[in-house]
């Protein structure tokens, strides 16, 4: 089927996944999609789906064909995800394809949701339209843009993505006194959009109680910084900001903690376990937090994704992190290392585990005598991506595909 594609289609199915682009951050937990109307070789119309509740990608290029006054009779669509067939907030984008008359959709990944699972393009056949399904890297593009969505289709969880920063003695604690951080302000930067193209943000109450974090997404203050064409990233202080979540078994999140004293911003929910205290939860509750009881991490995962949360951006400690990692919930790992050496064992004050090697980290872990988790966790990595971000290095690695 993909083998008929021509490097014409490929160009426009890029093109398709440019667009789908400009949603990320908007659009959770529906898909990033974009589309592109072509006929006799001329692009007719683009569209993506901007924001959740508006317009789908494929209906908002056929939009577009109107508002340029091209009749997408008999034209190509190229569209990075299986159109819908189903309603939802909107109504199903087969119907707006054969109302328009579109005579060929060429499709760069499949939907995985129930509800679709390929109705969508046999609707189309059935309509008597022509139906391709790309393979190749374009397809891996189209499925990589979607991780999310499609894990949490899949599985019923949140993608959950490990942010560290490290020094090159492996550091990734800050000895007291020193500068609060380890990465550059360019990955710090890229943190703040990151936050605010996921649904939630998790850390332990290790690193709450060592540095009191605010975990909002910020506009970054340099202008150096060049967010991507339609990042959402500008709308760091006033757009949508992501769920924060502490993992606190025995509710020890700091009533005075920034958290709790900004919650107009976001909200904090803190996963707690059948030990907490519970006058702490009911104080915790007047504070205004959310409670969650959850044992296991995977139960914790599974009450978050039922919430609608696709995606969970994981930013420590490295106690939480081992966690996570024993328990196989990790899908990809954003390390950054910073060109520093610090070359000792103490951790900034504030209670958190300071352990920067896991014999470090079982010897500190917890603040409140957690066992540091045991036994062997090793994953090797699908894929992995090095960049410069600044003066660090960046690795991206992606230990599971959806
Ligand atoms: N370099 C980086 O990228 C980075 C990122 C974040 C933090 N840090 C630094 O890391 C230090 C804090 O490290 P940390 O390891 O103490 O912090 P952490 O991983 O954020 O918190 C650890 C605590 O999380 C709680 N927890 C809740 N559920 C858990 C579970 N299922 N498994 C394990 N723990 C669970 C435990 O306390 P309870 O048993 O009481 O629940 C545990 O002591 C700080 O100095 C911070 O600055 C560095």
């Amino acid at each position: 089927m993909a083998a008929s594609l021509t490097t014409a289609d490929l160009a426009h199915l890029r093109r398709a996944l440019e667009l789908a682009e400009l949603g990320r951050g908007r659009v959770s937990p529906n898909p990033l999609v974009g589309a592109v109307v072509v006929r006799d070789g001329e692009v007719i119309g683009e569209g993506y789906h901007a924001e959740l509740g508006e317009l789908h990608a494929e209906r908002a290029a056929l939009k577009d064909c109107a508002e340029r006054g091209e009749d997408p009779r008999g034209a190509t669509m190229y569209v990075t995800l299986e159109p819908c067939a189903h309603t939802g907030r909107q109504p199903p984008c087969v119907e707006a394809i054969l109302e328009a008359g579109i005579g060929r959709v060429v499709i760069g990944s499949d939907d995985p949701s129930e509800k679709a699972s390929g109705r969508g393009p046999r609707m189309l056949r059935d309509g008597g339209v022509e139906v391709e399904l790309a393979a190749g890297e374009e397809a891996t593009a189209a499925r990589l843009l979607n991780q999310p969505f499609r894990k949490h289709a899949r599985t019923g969880q949140p993608l959950v993505t490990l942010k560290m920063a490290m020094t090159l003695d492996g550091r990734t604690t800050i000895p007291e006194g020193d500068s609060p951080w380890i990465s550059g302000p360019e990955s710090r930067d890229l943190v703040h959009r990151w936050r605010a193209e996921s649904d939630a943000i998790a850390v332990g109450i290790g690193t709450v109680l060592a540095d009191d974090p605010l975990l909002t997404a910020r506009r970054p203050a340099r202008s150096s910084f060049a967010p991507q064409s339609g990042s959402n990233l500008d709308r760091g202080a006033e757009g949508r900001q992501p769920l924060r979540v502490v993992f606190d078994r025995q509710a020890r999140l700091p009533l005075d903690s920034q958290l709790l004293r900004t919650l107009d911003a976001s909200p904090v929910l803190v996963v707690v376990s059948q030990a907490a205290d519970q006058g702490r939860l009911a104080a915790l509750r007047d504070a205004g937090a959310e409670i969650l009881l959850a044992e296991e991490i995977d139960g914790a995962l599974t009450d978050l994704s039922r919430r609608s949360l696709t995606s969970l951006f994981l930013e420590g400690g490295r106690t939480l992190a081992s966690a996570f990692l024993a328990s196989g919930a990790i899908d990809e790992a954003r390390t950054f290392i910073a060109p520093v050496i610090l070359g000792q064992i103490a951790s900034r004050a504030g209670g958190g585990a300071g352990g920067t090697t896991p014999e470090e980290a079982s010897a500190t872990a917890g603040g409140g005598g957690s066992p540091a988790p045991t036994g062997p966790a090793r994953q090797v990595a699908l894929s992995r991506e090095v960049e410069e971000i600044g003066n660090d290095v960046l690795i991206t690695a992606r230990f599971k595909e959806w």
